[in-house]
C-alpha cells in the first residue's frame, strides 16, 4: 500500500486534479476494464470470448464463465497499462443493464467487492448510453458533439435513433420493431456461410463485391421506427430459390452477396437517419454501437457532411464494439453530478424505455 501511494507520486498523470475511474463492461461476450482520468484515456483492455464461434451466436451460460475467468486479468492489465496503482482510482463505473443477466451479474458483483476493499464509490452505467457517450472520450483534443445531437446507436441488440439533449438526457425518437441491425449483418452472413459475429465478414467482402449485383426489397415502417426481420427473410429465399438453380451459387457469389446486403442495411439505417434529422432540424449527427465498425456505414454519414450539411461523428473504431472506455466516460459525468448508488442493487436484462 505505502509503495504503491509512493510509485504514484511519481506518474505526472497522477498529480493532475481530474478523478481517474475505472469503467467495467460485462453486458455480453466480451470482457473489458479502461481507466480514464477525467475524460482522458490511459487504458482499454478488451478480451473477447471465442468460445461462442462454433455455436454461431452467444451461448450465455459460456459467456458468464468465461466472464468469470476473465475479469481479474483484464481489470489487472488495465491497471497496469495505465500506469497506476489500484490506490490512486477515484471510483468505479460499470455496466448494470441491458444484457445477459449472468454476463451482468459477474461485473457487477466484481464492482462491489472491489468498491468494499477499496472504499471507493459505484457509478451505475446504462450500456446504451455509455455507447453514445463514448463520443466524449477525449483521444486527441478532437471535436465533440454539441447538444442537441441525433445518435444512430446500432448494435447485435438495439437499433435505435436517440435524441441526445444531455449527456443523461435521451429521447428514443426511432427504434427497430423487430430485430436490431447487428442481427440483420449476421444472420446474412450465417447465410452466406461466415462464421459468426458475421458483420465484420461482410464488411470485409463487401469492399472486393458489387453492391449493386443483387437488389433486396426495403421495409415500408411508418414514422423513424426500422425493420430488420423482413430483408433476412428475404434474403434467405433469395439464396434458397438460387441454390436449386445453382449448387455453387454462394461461393461464386459471395462478395457480391456480401455488398449488396450491406448496401440495402445501410440504405434502410440511413433513410430513417436522414428523414428524423430533416423532422428534428438537427444536423449534428452521430452513430455508436458495434455497427458504427462498418466501414460503408461510417463513409455514408460522413459524406452526410457534403450532402446534407451534417457535422458528422463517427467514433473511433475501438469505441464501436462493446468496451470499457465507455463505461467509464459515462461514469465521469455521474461523478460530476455525485450520483452514486449503493450496493444493494441488482442489474437489468432489458432496456430501459428512456434511456
Ligand atoms: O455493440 P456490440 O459490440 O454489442 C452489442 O451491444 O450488441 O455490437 C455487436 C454487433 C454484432 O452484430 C456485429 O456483427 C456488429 O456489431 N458489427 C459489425 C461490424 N463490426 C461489428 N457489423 C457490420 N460491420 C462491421 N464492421
Ligand atoms: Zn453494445
Amino acid at each position: 500500500m505505502f509503495l504503491s501511494k509512493l510509485y504514484s507520486v511519481f506518474l505526472p498523470q497522477i498529480q493532475a486534479m481530474e478523478p481517474i475511474i475505472i469503467g467495467i463492461e460485462s453486458s455480453c461476450d466480451d470482457t473489458s476494464a479502461s481507466i480514464l482520468q477525467g475524460r482522458k484515456i490511459l487504458s482499454n483492455v478488451i478480451a473477447n470470448q471465442d468460445v461462442h464461434t462454433k455455436y454461431g451466436g452467444v451461448v450465455p451460460e459460456l459467456a458468464s464463465r468465461a466472464h468469470q475467468q476473465n475479469i481479474i486479468p483484464v481489470i489487472q492489465a488495465a491497471i497496469t497499462e495505465a500506469g497506476i496503482s489500484k490506490n490512486d482510482i477515484s471510483a468505479i463505473a460499470f455496466t448494470r443493464g441491458p444484457g445477459l443477466l449472468g454476463s451482468l451479474l459477474v461485473g457487477t458483483s466484481f464492482a462491489k467487492a472491489f468498491s468494499l476493499s477499496l472504499d471507493i464509490p459505484m457509478l451505475e452505467v446504462d450500456h446504451l448510453q455509455a455507447h453514445i457517450l463514448a463520443h466524449f472520450i477525449d483521444m486527441n483534443g478532437q471535436d465533440v458533439p454539441e447538444f442537441p445531437f441525433l445518435c444512430l446507436t446500432v448494435s447485435g441488440g438495439h437499433s435505435q435513433i436517440v435524441k441526445v439533449n444531455d449527456y443523461f438526457d435521451m429521447e428514443i425518437i426511432g427504434k427497430t420493431i423487430d430485430d436490431a441491425a447487428g442481427e440483420a449483418f449476421d444472420k446474412s452472413a450465417k447465410i452466406i456461410g461466415l462464421t459468426y459475429p458475421g458483420g465484420p465478414h461482410i464488411d470485409r467482402l463487401a469492399k472486393i463485391g458489387n453492391a449493386h449485383a443483387f437488389d433486396f426489397p426495403k421495409p415500408k415502417i411508418r414514422g423513424l421506427d426500422y425493420s430488420f426481420s423482413g430483408i433476412k427473410t428475404s434474403f434467405l429465399y433469395f439464396i434458397r430459390d438460387n441454390l436449386r438453380k445453382n449448387p455453387n451459387f454462394i461461393e461464386e457469389n459471395q462478395a457480391d452477396l456480401a455488398a449488396s446486403i450491406q448496401r440495402v442495411i445501410i440504405e434502410i439505417l440511413m433513410g430513417k437517419l436522414k428523414r428524423a434529422s430533416r423532422e428534428t432540424g438537427i444536423r449534428q449527427i452521430a452513430v455508436a454501437g458495434g455497427v458504427s465498425a462498418n466501414s460503408g456505414l461510417r463513409q455514408a454519414i460522413m459524406d452526410g457532411e457534403k450532402q446534407y450539411g451534417w457535422k458528422a461523428f463517427i467514433p473511433p473504431l475501438q469505441f464501436t464494439t462493446d468496451n470499457a472506455a465507455m463505461i467509464a466516460i459515462a461514469g465521469y459525468y455521474k461523478l460530476l453530478k455525485k450520483e452514486f448508488i449503493g450496493l444493494d442493487f441488482a442489474p437489468y436484462a432489458r432496456a430501459l424505455h428512456k434511456l
